[in-house]
């Protein structure tokens, strides 16, 4: 997508060990706008899909999620890093976290992840593809469909989106990060 490739070689900053920083207009400070263009070309990509609910991972997934929702008006269900004081009619699963070094917890009501669901799933980011993986064991434990996976920004260094794409799942990805090797943002065409 043009217009988000373009802001990322204006705004983005490239870190030491492959890290993107697109906190100007995605992750802290965020542009309506641009989001509200992304979430089109997300409506456009999955004009074919059939689903009933648009779901994410808190945080920076839930703006790109609710536009969509918003778009389509179909509801959003972010799953929460946080452990419930109550684990009662939770589905949970561990996603490592590469950036981080750690494994935590997400976890997502049953209220709202139900059997018989569609669920488009929308993040920021896919780099190897932990949080994707956690998702999609959500879904399996509640009975639901993922129907696609939709990232803002791909990392294709790191893989993830490979992998999600040999296990058939129909990923969308706006921007492909070849390399940022060098500290250099190279996108793919
Ligand atoms: P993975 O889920 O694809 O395996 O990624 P990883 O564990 O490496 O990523 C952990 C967190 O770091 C995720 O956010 C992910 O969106 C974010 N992330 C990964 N690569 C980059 C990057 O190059 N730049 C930025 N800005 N973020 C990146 P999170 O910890 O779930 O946090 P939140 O921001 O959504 O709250
Ligand atoms: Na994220
Ligand atoms: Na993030």
């Amino acid at each position: 997508m043009k217009a988000l490739k373009e802001r990322i070689l204006r705004d983005g900053k490239c870190f030491e060990g492959g890290i993107l920083k697109v906190d100007n207009f995605i992750n802290h400070q965020m542009d309506p706008i641009l989001m509200k263009s992304m979430a089109v070309e997300f409506v456009r990509r999955f004009a074919g899909a059939d689903f009933n609910k648009v779901m994410t991972i808190e945080a920076s997934g839930i703006a790109p999620a609710i536009m969509v929702g918003y778009l389509l008006e179909l509801p959003v269900v972010f799953a929460k890093k946080k452990k419930p004081s109550t684990m009662e009619n939770m589905l949970t699963t561990s996603v490592y976290s590469f950036t981080k070094g750690t494994t935590y917890t997400v976890c997502v009501s049953k209220d709202y992840l139900c059997p018989g669901d569609k669920v488009l799933f929308i993040d920021d980011f896919l780099a190897n593809g932990n949080a994707a993986k956690g998702v999609i064991d959500l879904v399996r434990q509640a009975g639901a469909e993922l129907v696609g996976m939709g990232f803002l920004i791909e990392k294709a260094f790191q893989h993830g989106g490979d992998s999600l794409r040999e296990q058939g799942v129909h990923v969308e990805s706006l921007a492909v990060i070849e390399s940022l090797d060098n500290c250099q943002i190279s996108l793919r065409d």
